[in-house]
């Protein structure tokens, strides 16, 4: 069954165009349905509408609480019948009425080794840190703060004159792989979660 995705971002929507492109040179069996941004200007609304998709600015100022806005997304996520919310630079902080409403997973990815470093800046937090590899992580997302169960991770070394754009940049390319990876294996049903633990299964 090709998967139906909505797509959440905030941002220049490099991931977003990596799972496109994903789907474009037939990796990954999906199709976003929709890209849904809190900001107006974002490059990830562009590269969708580009392609043809829908993609909606939803003002958080337009709401006076922050679950009616998130309302507002669930509502469009459940027209489009999606089976899953990839958030792909999306800087909010998803309530827990958002997850718990969700008709569907909710997957993330972040630019470090999780547990280590969550939330923002996290090439500069583990550039501070003197840790020797970073790297990016696929998550579910739970109600905690990049907190949800591991689904893959890559290893970025750490060189010694690295800055946080040189980090960033070689950590994106591993997102790029990553990201559409993990999509595949849910839509084929490959990914079954213990606990904590989520299995991969062999396809
Ligand atoms: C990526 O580094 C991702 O890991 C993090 O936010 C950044 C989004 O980049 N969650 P882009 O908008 O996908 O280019």
């Amino acid at each position: 069954m090709t998967l139906a995705i909505a797509v959440l971002a905030s941002g220049r929507g490099s991931n977003l165009q990596a799972i496109m492109d994903a789907i474009e040179n037939k990796t990954l069996d999906a199709v976003v349905k929709i890209v849904l941004s809190d900001k107006e200007n974002a490059k990830a609304l562009d590269r969708a509408r580009e392609k043809g998709i829908k993609a909606v600015f939803i003002s958080p100022k337009d709401f006076a609480q922050k679950i009616d806005y998130e309302e507002a997304m669930l509502q469009e996520i459940k027209e489009h019948h999606c089976n899953l919310i990839c958030l792909a630079g999306y800087m909010r902080i998803l309530s827990p009425y958002f997850v718990q409403n969700a008709p569907c997973r909710i997957m993330n990815i972040h630019p470090s080794l999780l547990p280590s470093f969550p939330g923002l800046h996290a090439h500069q937090q583990a550039l501070d840190y003197g840790v020797k590899y970073s790297g990016c992580t696929v998550h579910f997302v739970d109600e905690g703060m990049d907190s949800g169960a591991i689904i893959f991770q890559e290893i970025v070394e750490i060189l010694p004159d690295d800055t946080e754009d040189s980090l960033s940049e070689r950590i994106l390319i591993k997102e790029h792989q990553i990201y559409p990876k993990a999509i595949q294996a849910f839509g084929e049903g490959r990914l079954r979660q213990e606990g904590r633990k989520v299995i991969i299964q062999d396809n």
